[in-house]
């Protein structure tokens, strides 16, 4: 496995494995890896005969109060995590790399899909990760990308960009992985207190009781998410950030469920600090 810091540099491994004729699956991440990107990375393999990680914590993807400098670092650590699991590079830019010494001024915004859910809360949020993942697909040029399905806005959107603007690369979603008590792995978990993590598996909990709920043919989607809200809001170590119910293209609240159409209850809460996300679709 090699590693790359420089753009010059990869774009010169890039244009070497291509004319090999390699194919180039890219994993884009912002390091401190788990076993939910590994399962991006695993996918890669497979599908790929050349596997890209990324890892750069995306400043322009953070608001000024969030939490870029303390988001977990650990280069060395992430650089074993993908050895081990067959990756061929990790490119890992330094931001002055990446963005130049005065900043981008260019950014890539998505309408519509990003203003509300987790953009609501973070304006800009998602220009910055639009933004960054099309200066990695322009770079890296991968034939497929990988994206978890955990960040299901993040995934819409780069679908949709890289639909609207017509960039050539398939873009692949995975499954959430999750630990065995069911909270959605995450590199934020590690900002948990003890007595936090013990509680943060009540997040996916709602999620499962909302979807039971809708095997059971309840469609009163207004008084089925006023019913978890309520149970969330009753611990006091949670503030709910929101608790919805989208449509799973454009990601409208859906109120009154149309015959057959697939939904997404999604929530992100915070614990202390920590704010967590999570999401079920249901067909
Ligand atoms: P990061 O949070 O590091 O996540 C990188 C990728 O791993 C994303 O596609 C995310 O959805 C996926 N992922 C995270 N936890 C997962 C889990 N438990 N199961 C499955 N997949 C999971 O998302 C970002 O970084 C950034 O916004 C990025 C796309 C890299 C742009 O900066």
């Amino acid at each position: 496995m090699i590693i790359i810091s420089t753009i010059h540099e990869m774009q010169a491994y890039v244009q070497v494995a291509r004319k090999s004729g390699a194919s180039i699956g890219l994993v884009p991440t912002m390091g401190y890896l788990h076993t939910g990107h590994g399962a991006l990375m695993e996918r890669a393999k497979n599908d790929n005969q050349r596997v890209i990680v990324s890892i750069f914590v995306n400043p322009l993807q953070f608001g000024p109060n969030e939490d870029l400098d303390r988001y977990p670092r650990d280069l060395p650590g992430d650089e074993r995590f993908c050895s081990e699991r067959g990756v061929d590079v990790v490119f890992a830019p330094t931001v002055t790399e990446m963005y130049g010494a005065d900043g981008a001024l260019t950014r890539i915004h998505v309408a519509t899909l990003g203003e509300h859910l987790c953009g609501a809360a973070s304006p800009g949020h998602f220009d910055g990760v639009a933004t960054v993942v099309a200066k990695l697909f322009h770079i890296i040029q991968p034939e497929r990308a990988y994206f978890g399905q955990k960040d299901f806005q993040q995934l819409s959107i780069v679908r949709r960009m890289v639909g609207d603007l017509s960039i050539p690369v398939d873009i692949v979603a995975v499954d959430t992985v999750r630990e065995a008590d069911g909270l959605a792995k995450s590199s934020r978990n590690a900002y948990l207190t003890p007595e936090q993590r013990k509680l943060a598996p009540r997040l996916r909990e709602a999620l499962l009781r909302l979807q039971a709920a809708w095997s059971r043919g309840e469609r009163d989607v207004p008084a089925m998410l006023a019913e978890e809200r309520a149970q969330l809001e009753a611990v006091p170590e949670f503030r709910v950030d929101y608790l919805t119910c989208v449509d799973s293209d454009r990601l409208q609240p859906v109120n009154t469920p149309a015959p057959g159409q697939s939904v997404v209850f999604a929530l992100a809460v915070f614990l202390g600090k920590t704010r967590l996300i999570d999401n079920l679709i249901v067909q």
